[in-house]
């Protein structure tokens, strides 16, 4: 098939390209920078939509993102993520083209404990990247409703080589510090080769419009400091402190290195890691898609260390 990843130059987008490619496709990356075979600004709709038409373009799988922590702001934030995705989907209605959006768990915010979010439940973004993602998921609805060929992947917390976010949590946990929070809330991590395998499905016609993607374990910070600490070689049991002053020290150097086009150490949303519940209900994706995660929390930070080992970034 002809395919379209726009964000192959990001994390997930390479490994999806890649995989893509071995399995025998077309596959045509898109960036704005060059190394990529095209190159556009996602808000460029007409270029990207004249693109898709030129070459044929079968499945587009749509990445590209400004994520959490970016230092343009809310407006930035929704432009790229909402206004663009929102864009290109409508104009998309008339192409014989499937579209396969990647949203993010986080259009559900913070989850009752014990309570796993599913696709139906009620969504609840709480940064200006949720409240993008959950727009941007209307969207794309919306066009579906009115003939796109479209489907939604919301991803858990993906991490593995080549992963420059969850990289910057490994190195703030080898430094052995206390850790904000009370440890206790969860999160619930999917290895990229996870996903990716996922994402395959979408090269089918998956019976329903919203899958939940993601991996076999929910774990407490607690156990996930233990965990990847294991591998990491840190200190596994942590004193935690109140979050309070961190957050609050959060949202002026956010701003500060804002005016520098910089993403600061320390974000609200860097911070949410530490207090917001994350879990989510897989089921969905297990029934209908025959999806079933390989890689537990253990072998895939082991195996991430390895690579940012080999990579020299440790
Ligand atoms: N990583 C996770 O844990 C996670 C979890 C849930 C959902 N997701 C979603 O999965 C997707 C990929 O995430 P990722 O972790 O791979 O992110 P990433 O590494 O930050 O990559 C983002 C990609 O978006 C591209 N991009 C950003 N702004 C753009 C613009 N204005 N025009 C064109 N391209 C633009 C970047 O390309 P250039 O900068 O080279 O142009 C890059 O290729 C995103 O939609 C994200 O919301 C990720």
């Amino acid at each position: 098939m002809k395919i379209l990843v726009t964000g192959a130059s990001g994390f997930i987008g390479s490994h999806l390209k890649n995989k893509l490619r071995e399995e025998g496709h077309e596959v045509y990356g898109m960036s704005r920078r060059p190394g990529q075979e095209f190159q556009a600004d996602i808000r460029d709709t007409a270029k990207v939509v004249d693109f898709v038409r030129r070459e044929g373009i079968q499945v587009v799988f749509h990445l590209s993102a400004a994520l959490g922590s970016h230092p343009g702001g809310e407006e930035y934030i929704m432009d790229v993520n909402y206004r663009a995705t929102r864009a290109l989907a409508e104009a998309l209605i008339p192409e014989p083209v499937k579209f396969v959006f990647f949203s993010s768990t986080g259009v559900h915010g913070n989850v009752p404990p014990g309570r796993p979010a599913d696709e139906d439940s009620p969504l609840s973004p709480m940064s200006p990247y949720e409240r993008s993602k959950a727009l941007a998921e209307e969207a794309v609805m919306k066009a579906r409703g009115r003939g796109l060929r479209a489907w939604i992947i919301r991803p858990g917390w993906v991490y593995g080589p080549g992963d420059r976010r969850t990289f910057k949590l490994f190195k703030f946990l080898m430094k052995n510090t206390p850790l904000p929070g009370n440890g206790r809330n969860h999160q619930h991590p999917i290895y990229i080769r996870d996903l990716v395998e996922a994402s395959l499905k979408f090269l089918g016609e998956p019976p329903s419009p919203i899958y939940i993607i993601s991996g076999d374990e929910i774990l407490t910070v607690r156990e996930l400091v233990r965990v990847a600490c294991a591998s990491f070689g840190c200190r596994q049991e942590r004193v935690f402190f109140p979050v309070t002053p961190v957050l609050v020290a959060s949202y002026p150097l956010r701003w500060f290195f804002s005016l520098m086009g910089r993403e600061a150490p320390i974000t609200p949303a860097k911070v949410s890691f530490f207090t917001v519940n994350r879990e989510f209900s897989v089921e969905r994706a297990r029934r209908e898609l025959g999806f079933s995660p390989a890689v537990d929390f253990a072998r895939g930070t082991a195996r991430a260390f390895e690579w940012y080992k080999r990579a020299g970034w440790l």
